[in-house]
């Protein structure tokens, strides 16, 4: 058996011809960047996320630069990131001016908690950015009060993320992955449980000011309703355009039901594994996870990974190296963060998409088990 570490061919197929129909419609009448593809795009994000408004971007790093742009977020500020992410949400702090500062994280979930975050603050600390990394969404409980209570704006990276729900404090109510910051950012980048044929990002938020000064940024510091080349705001081009929108529009409708595939394929691995003995990392209690990524912890990692490939198994680590050990982020102050650094040796990520068939589940847990008792 052949088993990819992803499959995108297979979900498109069904819905190819349909977007072709649409993108003859651009062709025809010529709105290319912006326009009702986009605006509609926008207006349904926003309704998924529960959110007031949204923002199309060109991609999911921009999102995050333009939003701490707009919150006035820059030179000789403090964010707060996670030391194991994708290097993007480290380089859009460092692009906004503000200096990215890398905490640690929870040994069994692998996300920031109130106590690493703790380690990380300085008088110069502005921001703190969860991160729901693998799809596994950081609860706003362990974000809000902290950062109430030192005064520090919260923009959850949401990029991996999209659909994931986590209690809130206490009402047995469930927050959507983006709404309970200032502003959640996102990437469509293809890979993405919503992805785009090609880059893309939003943001989303309930604040309307927010969203039209990032919508400036985004468009060269135009602001709405004013001459085409009256500019604001020192601003660039980081805009969504009308053919990524109509790709978007088109699978957001299928990502509810795809989301609910994730987390089938995800109890099944789970299933499989646990029998194996083989630690999976899950989210956090009470969590739905968006289940971006599947991601198991094994010893030898590369041997492993080599002992799958040979059965024909896709494999990928999310990530290697952790950002604060990254040369470009190496400094005098670089701190020793153990648990990313350990995590970052042992992390595997299995193949994961939602219509994983259940002999290939098992067929993937059965090798990871052979793998590991071989090394
Ligand atoms: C956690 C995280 N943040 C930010 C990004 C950046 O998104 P993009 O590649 O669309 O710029 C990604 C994805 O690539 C990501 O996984």
């Amino acid at each position: 058996m052949r088993i990819p570490f992803n499959d995108l061919a297979t979900p498109h197929a069904s819905i190819v011809e349909e977007v072709v129909a649409e993108v003859r419609a651009v062709a025809a009448n010529s709105r290319f960047i912006g326009g009702p593809a986009v605006e509609a795009f926008e207006q349904e994000y926003a309704a998924f996320c529960n959110t007031a408004h949204a923002v199309g971007v060109a991609n999911g790093t921009d999102a995050i630069e333009l939003t701490l742009r707009a919150l006035g977020v820059g030179g000789g500020d403090e964010v707060l990131v996670p030391a194991n992410t994708f290097i993007a949400t480290a380089s859009a702090v460092a692009a906004a001016g503000a200096t990215p500062i890398f905490v640690d994280v929870d040994p069994e979930s692998l996300l920031i908690t109130p106590e690493t975050l703790e380690a990380g603050l300085t008088e110069r600390t502005r921001a703190v950015m969860p991160v729901h990394l693998f799809g596994h969404m950081v609860p706003p409980a362990d974000v809000l009060a902290f950062a109430e209570r030192h005064n520090l704006v919260v923009v959850e990276d949401s990029a991996q993320a999209h659909g994931a729900d986590a209690p809130n404090d206490g009402s047995g109510e469930k927050v959507r992955a983006g709404s309970y910051g200032v502003a959640g950012t996102f990437s469509f980048y293809p890979g993405k449980n919503l992805g785009a044929w090609g880059d893309g990002g939003a943001v989303v938020t309930d604040d309307a000011e927010l969203a039209s000064r990032i919508r400036s940024l985004a468009n060269h510091g135009r602001t709405e309703g004013t001459d085409h080349y009256e500019h604001r705001y020192i601003g660039r081009n980081s805009r969504l355009d009308a053919l990524q929108a109509m790709v978007l529009r088109r699978k957001l409708a299928d990502l509810p039901e795809a989301n609910v595939q994730r987390r089938r394929v995800a109890s099944l691995y789970s299933e499989a594994l646990a029998a194996h003995g083989i630690p999976l990392v899950s989210p956090l209690s009470g969590v739905d996870s968006a289940w971006h990524l599947l991601v198991v912890r094994v010893p030898s990692r590369e041997t492993v990974r080599g002992l799958l490939n040979e059965a024909g198994i896709g494999t990928g680590v999310h990530y290697p190296v952790p950002c604060h050990r990254q040369l470009a982020y190496l400094t005098d102050r670089t701190p020793d963060l153990p648990v990313a650094e350990r995590a970052a040796t042992e992390i595997l990520s299995l193949p994961f998409f939602p219509h994983m068939r259940d002999d290939e589940i098992a067929y993937v847990a059965d090798n990871l088990a052979k793998a590991i008792a071989t090394v």
